[in-house]
């Protein structure tokens, strides 16, 4: 077994690390204090390729694996989640999605846009009443020969405004159940498509999380991605890679307050001496830091599953699930060791921890991961 990064590996971490350092953390107190979507990032990330970081280079992408992919959302969550999920969504749902299932047509026209950030792209699966439970899709799109009509709301779409091309979730046939849904590519500005209001989040509040409303759309049957039925195992593929993506992320904020913990750590003093020579401290960082690895051991295996072709349903589930909890319990134990300046601004540890709280939910909760993951384990 080796456990060593490849030269390429390590200089993909890097590229990440100082585009963070440098680009991300400017002004990230003050994107998150006014929710300001990341348009500058977004367009420099755009050129450096971490948008399309694992799209074939016939498509404008990067051609890279999982691995670096999880290695660079690790380095840019450290700074700022609000980038890192506008990163992940790109990359895992929408480039992912349309590269494995899209035709050439729909590939040429819309992923060599969305792998080098020209263009922005959305996943639209959860509705107001159907966010866990995804079989139950309110949203219509009704075949009418050439055309389908798409009429419903979307909610807690992030990219919600600042995306071109969404991938819409609906029914086509409510009898056939999960086998009567499909995928669309819908395009901002389609007569009928209007995005809706921005939601005041928690956390990540730089991504723009938005509800969507469809008023008999007209979608060309071009758009739809893959077979008649095929919508719904087409938004389960295409949320397993992307809980990996979104393990990197909680690993990334976990390990940013970490390093922050222990950083002040080494220069705040009290009772005489610095307080990481205090072991209410010192075993703090001592169990953050294990947490983190074990976390990271998920993730990285989960990334190595998707790599090398095995199935990943469960180990991605499983990654997500635990670095999840590791970001919420380490970004929390590092406002405690900040002590009250923990609690304010200036020293990060606060927006990591509201931050971490969304890796629970999105892309399914940490009970939806228990669920594939017990599926995965009692199956046949
Ligand atoms: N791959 C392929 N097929 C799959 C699959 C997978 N990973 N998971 C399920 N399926 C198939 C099943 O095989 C079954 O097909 P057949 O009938 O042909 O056998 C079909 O899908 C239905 O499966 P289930 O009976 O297991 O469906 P269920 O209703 O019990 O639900 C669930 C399963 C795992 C709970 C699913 O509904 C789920 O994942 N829910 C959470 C949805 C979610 O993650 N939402 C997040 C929104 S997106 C987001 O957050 C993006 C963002 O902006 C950041």
């Amino acid at each position: 077994m080796d456990f060593k990064l490849t030269e390429e590996h390590l200089m993909i971490r890097d590229a990440a690390r100082d585009f963070a350092k440098n680009e991300l953390l400017p002004g990230v107190i003050e994107r998150d204090e006014k929710q300001e979507f990341p348009t500058e990032q977004v367009k420099k990330m755009g050129e450096l390729g971490f948008l399309g970081m694992m799209v074939s280079p016939e498509y404008g992408g990067g051609g890279m694996d999982t691995v670096s992919y999880v290695l660079a959302m690790e380095e840019i969550s450290k700074i700022d989640a609000s980038c890192s999920v506008i990163v992940s969504v790109n990359n895992s749902l929408v480039c992912w999605g349309l590269e494995t299932y899209g035709n050439e047509e729909q590939k040429k026209k819309y992923l060599t846009k969305l792998a080098t950030g020209e263009s922005i792209g959305a996943f639209c699966l959860s509705e107001p009443e159907a966010g866990s439970d995804a079989t139950s899709q309110r949203t219509t799109a009704i075949d009418k020969g050439d055309h389908y009509i798409l009429n419903g709301t979307k909610n807690w779409i992030t990219n919600g405004n600042s995306a071109d091309y969404y991938l819409v979730i609906a029914q086509t046939d409510r009898e056939k159940k999960h086998k009567g849904i499909n995928a669309f590519i819908v395009e901002k500005g389609m007569e009928g498509f209007e995005v809706g209001p921005k939601e005041q989040k928690l956390g990540i509040r730089g991504s723009d999380t938005h509800t969507l409303n469809f008023n008999d759309v007209k979608v060309p049957k071009e758009n739809r991605i893959g077979e008649d039925g095929f919508g719904f195992k087409f938004a389960m593929k295409t949320l397993s890679g992307g809980r990996i993506g979104i393990a990197a992320q909680a690993l990334g904020i976990a390990s940013g307050a970490y390093e922050l913990a222990r950083d002040y750590s080494k220069i705040r003093k009290a009772f005489g001496t610095e307080i990481c020579n205090h072991q209410a401290i010192a075993f703090k960082l001592a169990d953050m830091h294990t947490q983190i690895s074990a976390a990271r051991h998920l993730v990285m295996k989960a990334a190595w599953d998707k790599d090398q072709g095995n199935n990943y349903d469960m180990s991605g589930a499983m990654a997500k699930l635990y670095a999840s909890q590791v970001a919420m319990d380490t970004t929390v134990e590092a406002v405690q060791v900040h002590g009250g300046n923990g609690y304010v601004k200036e020293y990060h540890v606060e927006r990591l921890m509201r931050d971490a709280k969304i890796t629970q939910i999105y892309e399914g909760t940490s009970e939806i991961q228990k669920i594939v993951i017990s599926r995965g384990l009692l199956k046949d």
